[in-house]
């Protein structure tokens, strides 16, 4: 598989059959999205894997706004939880911010990492969905996320049980301008 044809090749899958992910393999696909690029090099993304009941607890309690969520994770073997290390990324040793984008690269971060964690989550056999629709609140007091860390998204993974058609992009000219 190129890389170009893992990028275009993904798709958000959100019907897995009941097969585990095995941890080894897991760990394989975290090593993999640790090349992902990050603010100086901080690293502050960190991932948590879910399965059985706290996983269904999740999908009962933390996506009452958006069911369908619920559904998706219930239905997937495991749940990861993507996590940061607040107060690193964007942030100088003293403790201000480095740029007016202040505390905003975490998230870049979280968002460059969880794509990177996608992608080598395909090239593995494995699907993936990013999920940002859930109560973080309750989904964060049932993981017992430490005050120091936020949790970002949640990514339902597991074997696909369905081939989604890619949702049509936007063509390039709209996405791309030059200037001089
Ligand atoms: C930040 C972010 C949040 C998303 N949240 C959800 C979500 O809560 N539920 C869901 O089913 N899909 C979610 N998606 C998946 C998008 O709907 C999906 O990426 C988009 O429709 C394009 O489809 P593709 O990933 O198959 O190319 C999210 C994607 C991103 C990047």
């Amino acid at each position: 598989m190129t890389a170009k044809e893992c990028i275009l090749n993904r798709r958000s899958i959100r019907k897995f059959k009941s097969d585990a992910v095995d941890h080894e393999l897991l760990k394989g696909i975290i090593e993999t999205a640790s090349y992902a690029p990050s603010w100086k090099h901080t690293q502050i993304t960190r991932y948590v894997a879910v399965e059985g009941a706290l996983k269904d607890k999740i999908a009962d309690e933390g996506t009452q706004m958006f069911p369908n969520n619920g559904n998706i994770i219930k239905n997937a073997p495991m749940l990861i939880a993507v996590t940061i290390i607040k107060g690193r990324s964007g942030y100088e040793r003293d403790g201000s911010f480095t740029t007016d984008r202040g505390d905003g690269w975490q998230m870049y971060d979280a968002g460059v990492a969880s794509q990177t964690f996608c992608l080598a989550a395909h090239e593995a056999g494995l699907g993936t969905v990013i999920m940002g629709i859930f109560d973080r609140p309750i989904v964060s007091s049932l993981l017992q996320i430490p005050e120091d860390r936020e949790l970002v998204a949640l990514i339902p993974i597991g074997y696909a049980d369905e081939e989604p058609a890619a949702p049509r992009r936007k063509p390039v000219d709209e996405l791309i301008s030059f200037l001089n």
